[in-house]
């Protein structure tokens, strides 16, 4: 009984991150996919492709996130999409994008170190694996960004 207020506290906590975390997937997906199409429109085919794998990347992660809520039992439900930038130059574009990326690398950094205080070992292990995946995207986007602006 001494310990139901910290349980009841912790599966409260979860779903939030949870829901925060789609709510992050999903505005990424329409970020990208926005930006993939702005930059057809301007014939910047090489970027818009890279953005609509970026999509697809972010895609799989909500639907890794939607599969955890719906096997923890409760309904997804995304409810604060961050509506797309899509002002300024390339540059201003990737720059968004990359700032972007680091917020959402902020955030799981947040649930992996709330599931390390609550002593949560499943919900760590699946937080820290989209960490690792954020961490990537904003490595291969710096990359590339920089291989665009060299050559
Ligand atoms: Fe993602
Ligand atoms: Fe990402």
């Amino acid at each position: 009984m001494s310990d139901e207020p910290s349980v009841m506290n912790q599966d409260a906590v979860i779903p939030g991150y949870l829901g925060r975390a789609l709510s992050y997937e999903l505005s990424a997906v329409q970020q990208y996919l926005s930006l993939s199409s702005l930059l057809t429109m301007r014939g910047v085919h090489e970027a818009s492709e890279r953005f609509r794998n970026e999509a697809q990347d972010e895609l799989r992660h909500a639907e890794r996130i939607i599969g955890r809520m719906v096997a923890l039992g409760f309904a997804p439900n995304a409810s604060c999409l961050r509506p797309p930038k899509l002002n300024g130059s390339l540059s201003q574009l990737v720059e968004h994008v990359i700032e972007f990326e680091h917020e959402i690398v902020e955030f799981y950094e947040s649930a992996v170190q709330y599931c390390i205080q609550a002593g949560d070992c499943e919900n760590r292990i699946f937080f820290d694996a989209l960490l690792s995946e954020e961490r990537q995207h904003v490595n291969h986007v710096n990359d590339w960004w920089q291989k665009m602006v060299t050559t």
